[in-house]
């Protein structure tokens, strides 16, 4: 099981790594917003200089059309680094995308999935890791650990060397849910790791 910070906040970022055992920092635009007026590319280089060059670092187009994320990508390899997991939404535009960056050898995520069938296409254009939304499936009356036990399934048998990446946390049991049916790596915002080891009842019985 991998632990991701779902989060641009350069301090929460800071003090998460220190504690827990992080493997990485996604973000998507309304998370960079949150962050208010900054500079993007600069943003970004210090989450990578926090987290280290070792660790995944995924960050999302903006554009809605193929030549567009293609374009966002180039401009993130080449303002942040050539490691950046570029995340592309699995959209008919974006599984384009995500066969034209993955023929140039670069680390793809392909996000926004709400289906095993958008998991399983994501996964035969290459994407290096699938982004199941658990809270927005459960929103919608979908079956979030059917889905991902279903993309679980497929690449254990066909050996995909894609890593599903499940995202949209609300609480730390959706998030036991998601490494239970077979995502290998979920990304959270911190407090639900926080709220995991700070409850009342484990302070009480510490003290
Ligand atoms: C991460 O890749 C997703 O963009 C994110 O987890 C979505 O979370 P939300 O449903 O809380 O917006």
């Amino acid at each position: 099981m991998k632990y991701l910070l779902d989060t641009a906040d350069l301090a929460a970022i800071r003090r998460f790594c220190d504690i827990f055992p992080v493997a990485g920092v996604t973000s998507n635009p309304s998370i960079v917003n949150k962050e208010g007026k900054t500079d993007f590319f600069a943003h970004m280089n210090e989450i990578r200089s926090i987290i280290g060059p070792g660790k995944p670092l995924h960050i999302q187009v903006t554009a809605l059309d193929t030549e567009g994320m293609m374009r966002d990508a180039d401009t993130l390899l080449t303002k942040v680094d050539k490691e950046v997991y570029v995340k592309v939404p699995v959209t008919m535009e974006g599984i384009r995308a995500i066969k034209r960056l993955k023929a140039q050898g670069v680390h793809v995520t392909g996000t926004a999935i709400y289906s095993s069938q958008q998991g399983f296409l994501a996964m035969e254009a290459g994407a290096d890791c699938i982004a199941p939304y658990f809270n927005r499936m459960e929103n919608m009356g979908l079956d979030p650990d059917g889905i991902i036990a279903a993309l679980a399934e497929m690449i254990r048998l066909y050996h995909y060397p894609t890593e599903i990446l499940a995202a949209s946390f609300k609480n730390a049991g959706q998030v036991d849910r998601a490494f239970l049916a077979g995502a290998q790596t979920a990304t959270m915002d911190p407090s639900i790791l926080e709220g995991v080891l700070t409850q009342p009842h484990i302070t009480n019985a510490v003290a």
